[in-house]
């Protein structure tokens, strides 16, 4: 396992050969990915929990450096459901434990990541995280906030449901005060009170394990979204289910 955010190129020439034929078609700007399998992929190994989510983020780090180099220039990540908190005290420690040892690396790797041009948000409901996550994730997306090249969103803790009852919220706030007219609401004013406001929509959405539903992430954003299931355990996602 490699303990950084930008690994080095990994790539066989074969894989290297398949990504330059890619590149010669369209590519998708934006790509989202539903994570799932990590547990199971743990049982399957005789591993601990942690250690699958552990592979889990090492994954996310091979295919971002994929995505770079096919010239994706957004990827979003399902990286922590607002379900997800009702999981054990335990596997919730162990996950939030992940993130902030993996945000502050991501920091420690500043230099690297201002060298890509990689810009890196936070999308979902902030508060529900720890104030010592809150300022970590913060101190990420200021120090980030700059770059163009490629954009990293990672979703945590996120679901559209929350994030559309905040949208709805806060045009009904508007509305009460007058800052809205009730005719001027249509798509455009609702997606622009969405967490993803800055993002265009995917035009692919991967969710491995095979898994075929949604889960509550990006419900709104992905109406147009080509969707592909893939039927393997997100440890196991390689470049080749990528490419396909
Ligand atoms: C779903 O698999 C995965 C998660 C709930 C966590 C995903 C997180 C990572 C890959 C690490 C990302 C870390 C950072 C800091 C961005 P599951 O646990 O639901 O597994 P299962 O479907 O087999 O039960």
């Amino acid at each position: 396992m490699t303990d950084t955010w930008i690994r080095q190129d990994e790539r066989t020439w074969l894989q290297k050969l398949a990504c330059a034929v890619i590149k010669q078609g369209p590519v998708p700007r934006h790509v989202a990915f539903i994570m799932d399998g990590n547990r199971r992929f743990a049982t399957s190994r005789h591993i601990d929990r942690a250690q699958g989510h552990l592979m889990g983020f090492d994954k996310l780090t091979e295919t971002l450096e994929w995505c770079l180099d096919l010239g994706i220039r957004e990827v979003t990540v399902y990286a922590f459901s607002i379900e997800n908190f009702k999981r054990s005290a335990e596997e919730v420690d162990c996950l939030m434990e992940l993130a902030k040892k993996k945000f502050a690396l991501l920091l420690a790797e500043k230099d690297k990541l201002m060298h890509h041009g990689v810009c890196v948000r936070i999308i979902g409901n902030s508060s529900l995280l720890s104030p010592e996550l809150q300022q970590l994730v913060s101190d990420v997306v200021i120090a980030t906030a700059g770059n163009r090249k490629s954009i990293l969103n990672v979703c945590m803790p996120y679901t559209s449901r929350d994030e559309i009852t905040h949208a709805v919220r806060q045009l009904a706030t508007e509305t009460a005060a007058g800052v809205i007219n009730p005719s001027e609401i249509d798509e455009n004013a609702i997606s622009s009170r969405l967490h993803t406001h800055l993002s265009p929509d995917p035009e692919l959405l991967i969710r491995t394990s095979g898994e075929c539903r949604l889960s509550d992430f990006l419900l709104w954003q992905t109406s147009n979204s080509v969707l592909s299931f893939v039927r393997v355990l997100w440890p196991d996602f390689s470049i080749w289910h990528l490419l396909a």
